[in-house]
This record gives structure tokens, sequence and C-alpha cells, in this order.
């Protein structure tokens, strides 16, 4: 398959008809800095984007949403996308077609005037949706029957959550959050177990991936009974509630409030008796804590001076490194390296045609 906006819109670094190739090339260059055992392709080749953000933005009179061009900040509206989940593109366009109908106006970051900044959408593996509309402002007149409209155009949404988010940054995913239909949150399904994902939570893109890669962490960490396991940057609790089939206890740890909040209902949920959740910055609790193994997945700028320090002085006896940027992994791994020998890594195409890749390593104490 060709995609029209291959080189215009940023998210493809690999033409999208020859997966094989991309994913040698992929293979090829993180092989020269890492020692690759194994190489997990992508279950699903297209459309396995299951988050989206789309920013707003205004083109001759339209409001219209998109994707950054690759290298610049111009804003490409992409209809169609090969690696996103096809209910992305209905729900999109029932929200741009409102949006014009109704003369919604478009955030201006530095006037503070206008609306519409970010549409967020997330979607379950069986289909369902969580609509998340970031906006500048808080007045919305005509919010209720917009929502109701959006229903009717896609019924598979399940929640709608209004985020005001009027700070000039770019996270898009912090302020007050507004549930106008549904539960607050969307359910989804991985493995043994079911997860309530909130808007503000984090939740891997991929979830089909996610699952293998959580099996395969499982399976290489080879956590004991007797053993206690700290989850560090554990999001909604997924990789704890995977391990906590197998250890004496696992501690989670994330510095996002509502995703600790969601990680406590997860356990609730899924019977998981042996887990506990702390809302905390990882450097300020790993020293507190006592632990056998630990497990950390962290964002793509990696663990951090003060993080790698206490893991130093501490010494749990394994450490299971999920990595969605390798060259950080590279980085840690050197710096971990006086005290841990890091196994083989497991490549996982988490985001096929992308020039991402999701990595894991276990690392033993000497
Ligand atoms: C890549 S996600 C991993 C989440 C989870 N392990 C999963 O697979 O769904 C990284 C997580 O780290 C959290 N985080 C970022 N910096 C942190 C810090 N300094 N201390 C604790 N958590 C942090 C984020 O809130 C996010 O949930």
């Amino acid at each position: 398959m060709n995609c029209p906006y291959f080189k215009k819109c940023g998210a493809c670094k690999y033409p999208l008809d020859n997966y094989e190739a991309s994913l040698k090339a992929k293979v090829a260059a993180i092989s020269q800095y890492l020692d690759v055992e194994e190489v997990i392709a992508n279950p699903q080749i297209y459309h396995y984007r299951h988050k989206i953000v789309y920013r707003f933005f205004k083109d001759q009179g339209q409001v219209k949403a998109g994707l950054y061009a690759e290298g610049s900040g111009k804003l490409v509206a992409v209809d169609n996308c090969l690696l996103e989940h096809p209910l992305g593109t209905k729900i999109l366009k029932a929200v741009l077609k409102l949006a014009n109908h109704y003369h919604i106006p478009v955030y201006n970051p530095l006037n503070g005037q206008g609306f519409l900044r970010y549409l967020v959408l997330r979607i379950s593996k069986n289909g369902h949706a969580n609509v998340c509309l970031v906006v500048g402002n808080m007045i919305f007149e005509g919010s209720r029957h917009f929502v109701r409209e959006i229903k009717k155009a896609c019924p598979e949404m399940v929640n709608f959550d209004l985020l005001i988010n009027k700070r000039n940054t770019t996270i898009v995913l912090e302020g007050t959050l507004k549930t106008l239909f549904g539960k607050g949150y969307l359910r989804d399904n991985l493995g043994d177990f079911q997860f309530l994902i909130g808007s503000k939570t984090f939740y891997q893109v991929n979830p089909s991936m996610a699952d293998i890669i959580y099996h395969k962490l499982r399976q290489r960490l080879k956590v004991t009974r007797d053993e206690v396991v700290l989850d560090a940057y554990c999001g909604i609790g997924t990789i704890s509630l995977y391990l906590a089939q197998e250890a004496k206890k696992v501690i989670g740890v994330d510095i996002n409030p509502s995703s600790i909040a969601g990680a406590k209902a997860n356990a609730v949920l899924n019977n998981c008796h042996n887990v506990s959740f702390i809302a905390s910055d990882v450097k300020d609790l790993a020293y507190s804590e006592d632990y056998d193994v630990l497990v950390v997945d962290p964002p793509r700028s990696g663990l951090g001076e003060d993080f790698i320090k206490m893991i130093l002085d501490k010494k749990p006896k394994r450490i299971a490194y999920v990595s969605c940027f390798p060259p950080s992994l590279k980085g840690d791994m050197t710096k971990l390296a006086k005290a841990y020998t890091f196994e083989p890594v497991t490549l996982f195409d988490q985001f096929g045609f992308t020039d991402h890749m999701e990595a894991l390593s276990i690392a033993n104490l000497h």
C-alpha cells in the first residue's frame, strides 16, 4: 500500500509498501550499538495506532486537523492514515464537520483566544472509543448538543471528555478534565486483564504489541514467589498486574496522580491483592522502598542521573528495562555497567514504518 502523505507528514520514515524492508533497516541501525538477540515484528502492519492526537488549525477559513510535517512546525491535514485505527478518521471527520458547521474557533496560543486545540482519541481492541477534546477555554456553549451529534455519527464512542488546557506549552494532556458523556474512562482487554484508561493517563499506542511485550518481559525476568518488584514508571499498572501473578508483591510508582488512581482501580477490577501504587517521582521513592527486582519503563529521555545513582546504591538483583528510545537504553546501560551485566536485547516493532522501536533487556547484578 502507498500513502499520499508520505514525506509530507512526519509520521512514517519508510515507504509503506514494504514492511519487511522497513523492519530490516531499523534493526540494522539499532544493531550498530545494541546486541540484538530477537526481533518481534508488528502483529498488525497497518492501522495499529489506537491512540491518535490531531492538532486543530485553520486553513482557508476552514477548521482542519492533522499532524506536523517532517522537520517543520507546519501542520498537514491527514485523511485516512494507514497507521491509525480507521475509527480515528471517522470520529475526526464528525468533529470537523460540526466544528465548521458551528464556526467553533481554533485556539490561538499567542493571545489565548479561541477554543479548539487538540483531538485525542483512544480506541479499545474491541472498537470502542474515548474522545478527549482539548480546548483553550472553558466556555463551550452547546457542548451537550455537540457531544450528542458526535455520538449519533459515531456510536462507537463510549466516553467524551473536555480537557481545558490554557497553558502555553507543548504538553497536550494537562489541565482540568470534565466528562461530558460516559463514565470517565475506556475499558480495554490485554492478556488476562481488563484496564480502565482515562484521558490523562498513559497507555501503549499499539495494545496488541503491548501484550506481547509484557508477556516477553514476564518470561525473561522470571520473578519468583518470594520476590518483591518495584515497577517504576508504572502508568495505569499494566506491567504491575502482569508480574503480580508471579511475585510476592509489586509496588508501582508513577509521577502522574491520574495514572496512579487508574492503577488502583485496575488492581481492584482484576482482583489483584498483592500490588500497591504510589504517586511519586521515582527518584524520591526508590530509596525508601525495599525490593528485589526493578522494572523500568521510562519516557524517551531515560532514567536520569539521580535515579541511576539510586539504583547503583540500592542494587536490586535484576532489572527489566523497557525502552521506547533505544539510544537512551544504550546510554543507561553504559552507566549501570559497573554493577550490572545486560543480556542481549529483544526488539519489538511497536511503531511500524516510523523510525521508532521498543526494546527490552534484562540486567543481572554482578
Ligand atoms: C512509557 S510510560 C510507561 C507506562 C507503563 N509502564 C505502561 O507500559 O503502560 C512512562 C510513564 O512514566 C511516568 N513518568 C515519567 N517521569 C516519571 C518520573 N520521574 N517518576 C515517575 N514516573 C514518571 C509517566 O507518567 C508515564 O506513565
